[in-house]
């Protein structure tokens, strides 16, 4: 028998997308099948260890599994309890996360250590909704939370299931619109299963978004949602969820960076960033509004005895984008007071310190040319 549509199965009254229900938990009731068959079940936070599904939760916004199960690993042991984590400094916090990017996550995920220690006795709340008064935690991570360890009927909608469900369902409202947000909250709450097999249900659309509706070539082949998926049927796959409009890009910055070593020896000089402002707090290159103001920065130094341009790096943040212009230098500096906020560091040791992002991927990528050797 072919299964019903999903859009044929849920049911909400208000929007073109939907039609009438055939059966309020059919959706869930074909993906935790296909979960229990298909999906990950060995992943290392799978459990009902709130500790635990929290910080992977948290490493998960925006990293790949693949990525998150080594830091993971260190990470628990590092910091086996809350309490570990809450006790401990926040730059060995941040050290720990180093490499994983995005390092508010790591500020918000001590701070909500030491609120769960401090005000609930190391326990996590219960709900979705006490969690997502905790700092860092999110709607969906709340849903996520509550539901893999607590079992509440709480609905996720992280980037991966928003896909999947603007796909399944033919939700064509452009990504990040209030109009498309409205819609997708409403669907995925309208989908959910009972309590019994929210867990595996959850996990699910987590696995169907991750391993086989991806942004890219989805493989609709092994999908069990193949013969009725919207998208699918329409030939639309890569037309969903739909961008945002034109006009609605965000707005793009730029800045040079200063990747500036001593000919003496391989260090670089980093700057730790100011508290406020993007990357508050990390290790970087030192930025300038123009070339011009890099080299002059760099000749105080000592003489530049060679320059050259780096290839642009672009780097997303929320409300806008930014393009880095390397500009790597060499000058002939022999001695330069360092301090607690800058200093010469071996390019090997670069990664070990916390650094944002795009300048850890620009200095992992290696020396481009040896220091020029200049007496
Ligand atoms: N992505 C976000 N949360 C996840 C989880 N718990 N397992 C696998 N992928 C995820």
């Amino acid at each position: 028998m072919a299964p019903a549509s999903p859009a044929a199965q849920q049911g909400s009254a208000a929007s073109g997308d939907a039609a009438a229900p055939a059966g309020p938990h059919a959706f869930a009731t074909r993906l935790v099948a296909w979960q229990a068959l298909q999906g990950r079940h060995d992943l290392p936070w799978q459990g009902a260890d709130p500790y635990r599904v929290w910080l992977s939760e948290i490493m998960l916004q925006q990293t790949q599994v693949s990525v998150v199960i080594d830091y993971f690993g260190r990470f628990v042991a590092r910091f086996p309890t809350i309490e570990a984590l809450a006790a401990a400094p926040l730059d060995d916090v941040l050290a720990a996360w180093s490499g994983l990017g995005y390092y508010q996550r790591a500020r918000n995920l001590h701070r909500c250590a030491g609120v769960v220690v401090a005000q609930h006795g190391g326990e996590f709340p219960r709900s979705a909704a006490a969690l997502a008064a905790l700092p860092g935690i999110g709607e969906s991570t709340a849903a996520a939370i509550a539901a893999f360890c607590f079992g509440e009927r709480a609905a996720i909608l992280d980037g991966n299931v928003r896909r999947v469900l603007c796909r399944a369902f033919g939700v064509d409202l452009p990504a990040g619109t209030a109009a498309a947000n409205r819609r997708l909250w409403e669907l995925a709450r309208s989908l959910l299963p009972d309590a019994g097999l929210i867990a595996p249900y959850t996990q699910g659309l987590m696995d169907l978004g991750a391993t086989l509706c991806k942004p890219r070539r989805p493989e609709c082949g092994r999908c069990p949602f193949e013969a009725d998926c919207s998208a699918h049927g329409a030939g639309a796959e890569s037309d969903l969820p739909a961008r945002r409009p034109r006009n609605a890009q965000r707005p793009q910055r730029e800045t040079v960076v200063l990747w500036m070593r001593r000919a003496a020896d391989d260090r670089l000089w980093l700057e730790k960033r100011p508290p406020a402002g993007i990357w508050p707090g990390l290790w970087s290159l030192p930025e300038f509004a123009s070339e011009d103001a890099a080299l002059e920065f760099a000749g105080r130094f000592g003489p530049i005895v060679q320059r050259q341009r780096l290839a642009p790096i672009r780097h997303g943040f929320t409300h806008f984008e930014l393009t880095l212009r390397p500009l790597l230098v060499d000058v002939d500096a022999t001695a330069h007071a360092a301090d607690a906020g800058s200093g010469w560091t071996r390019l090997a040791d670069a990664p070990a310190l916390a650094l944002p992002a795009p300048v850890r991927a620009l200095l992992a990528a290696g020396d481009p040319a040896p220091p020029a050797a200049v007496r």
